[in-house]
């Protein structure tokens, strides 16, 4: 049995290999924490954005699209609080002249005594058997019970640490708790500070004046300063939403875990704008419709969780996160955030303009209040790969890997396969491609033996496989050979289409989710 670390390894190599993501300029050796999309990551992270899109803008008729600048004008971020908080506490190690994130360091600390305080429970779990108590050896042991109040006494003392910004403190706990740098092995620390995670450059030429302009760090902010536009263009009522998806860009020092922390990514953000007092039933609505998009794709339900933020952001009154069960354990895919009416208040202070809504209803005007959910593509994909990768062991002692992809995400629906390169056979399978390709992303495959073409749509999750033989000549049907099961029907070629539809069709997703 691999260890998830090597699943996850191996989900990484597969994505090279198989055109899904590639280091960016990789044959300069890469650029940290950037990747680029290959030919079959481009259809995934299309469909995936197709599926949160169209499940805003087409099942809500009172939610509506905009896709604004990069760039923004800089006051937006002095606005948002960008520029003066977006920061992390860094800390360098002078021996290796490594940089680390100060809490990132600490959380991998607590993670590492949560372990010890696991491999005692598991040993005595094993020495007892079935009449093990769990709750029972957690209260008495000696040796879980010093961990339990060290990791209970080092998380407390974080979080003030954190709550503050107390970068003093946050240098003493790495110093009481004697972390060392992983790869000098030294405690040899610099000072921590704060370090913005903003990219910025220069616009226009210097005798111009230069302005220093921002690489957004999220897609949100653009939404908030077209509130006015589209409210009064759209003539749209409270409550409304605005759907963005665009790139960010974020200059995270652990860059780590493949595309799960990247440098430049892509988010897709909804900002609901509320009447005020409503926003903690509109924070539920939200928060339970998006996991239900998220399950609704069937990776498995336990799979996915909320994790409920107990510290909150000055300006917010409630937060979550849905996690999905990635190999190196639960983490945030997407992020649910009441806002109250922050945002807009600060771009009415910092720009001068009034930023309201006349409520016919009530005949007064407010400033409304914003429910944000926030997703970041990459790590939807991530999630989904890691969710879709098997190995599986085969009669015979073959093995395919397969990607178990929902089928209305997968690259390719459908692979057109002649059994043999003759006898008209190929172009008998191009036609039938033919019928397929304007509705369905299709593929064509005449090389090797029918089992290896067979593995190799397995490997990029492609659900359908069609083989054309010499009966197809005369009677007009095909094999179809289904990824999952590996199960082979005789159909028509007249039901392919209607056979692929049913499988690969967004709807059917949308109806679950509307009828959940
Ligand atoms: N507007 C709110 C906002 O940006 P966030 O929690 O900072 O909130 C939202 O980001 C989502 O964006 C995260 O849940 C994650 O999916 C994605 N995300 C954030 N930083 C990322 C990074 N460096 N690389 C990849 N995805 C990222």
């Amino acid at each position: 049995m691999a260890t998830q670390e090597e699943t996850f390894k191996k989900i990484v190599a597969h994505c090279k290999e198989y055109g899904f993501v590639f280091p960016s300029s990789e044959i300069y050796d890469g650029l940290a924490a950037v990747y680029d999309y290959g030919q079959n990551g481009v259809e995934l992270k299309n469909n995936i954005k197709r599926y949160w899109w169209d499940s805003m803008t087409l099942l809500h008729e009172n939610i509506v699209g905009i896709d604004a600048a990069i760039f923004m004008h800089p006051t937006v971020w002095k606005a948002s609080g960008h520029v003066d908080a977006f920061n992390d506490p860094l800390i360098d190690n002078r021996d290796s002249k490594k940089r680390y994130r100060a809490d990132v360091l600490i959380e991998e600390q607590l993670a590492k005594i949560e372990d010890k305080i696991q491999k005692e429970i598991d040993k005595a779990r094993k020495r007892f058997g079935d009449a093990f108590d769990e709750a029972q050896f957690r209260s008495t042991n000696v040796r879980v019970m010093e961990h339990q109040a060290h990791l209970d006494a080092l998380h407390q003392r974080y979080s003030d640490a954190m709550n503050k910004m107390d970068l003093a403190e946050l240098k003493q706990i790495i110093v009481d708790e004697e972390i060392v740098c992983p790869i000098s092995g030294t405690r040899n620390w610099t000072d921590v500070r704060q370090f913005n995670l903003m990219f910025s450059t220069e616009m226009g030429s210097t005798a111009d004046g230069a302005m220093r302009v921002y690489l957004r760090p999220e897609t949100a902010q653009g939404i908030f300063v077209n509130y006015l536009n589209v409210q009064k263009t759209g003539r749209m009522k409270l409550p409304f939403g605005i759907a963005q998806i665009g790139k960010a860009f974020r200059n995270e020092i652990v860059a780590r875990q493949f595309i799960f922390r990247m440098r430049e990514f892509e988010q897709m953000e909804m900002q609901f704008f509320i009447k005020p007092g409503t926003e903690l039933d509109w924070f539920e609505h939200w928060k339970q419709f998006r996991l239900r998009w998220h399950k609704a794709l069937g990776l498995g339900d336990d799979k996915y969780r909320f994790h409920d933020h107990e510290k909150l952001a000055h300006y917010a009154n409630a937060a979550t996160d849905i996690e999905f069960q990635m190999p190196f354990g639960f983490k945030e895919v997407e992020g649910i955030h009441s806002r109250t009416n922050f945002d807009l208040s600060q771009h009415a202070k910092y720009s001068g303009k009034k930023i309201e809504y006349f409520d016919p209803e009530t005949n007064t005007s407010y400033t409304p209040y914003v429910i944000e959910t926030s997703i970041g593509v990459d790590r939807m994909f991530l999630s989904i790969l890691c969710g879709a990768y098997r190995e599986e062991a085969l009669e015979g002692g073959d093995t395919r890997v397969v990607l178990g992809l929902p089928p209305v995400l997968a690259p390719v629906k459908a692979c057109v396969m002649p059994l043999v390169r003759k006898d008209g056979l190929p172009e008998k399978a191009r036609e039938i491609q033919d019928l397929l390709k304007f509705d369905f992303k299709t593929t064509y495959d005449e090389k090797d033996s029918i089992g290896k073409r067979y593995r190799r749509q397995d490997a990029i999750g492609t659900p359908f496989c069609i083989t054309v033989d010499h009966d197809t000549l005369t009677d007009g049907s095909v094999t179809i050979r289904y990824r999952d099961s590996m199960e082979q029907d005789r159909v028509k070629i007249d039901d392919l289409h209607e056979i692929i539809r049913k499988a690969t069709d967004m709807k059917v997703l949308f109806r679950k989710l509307m009828n959940a």
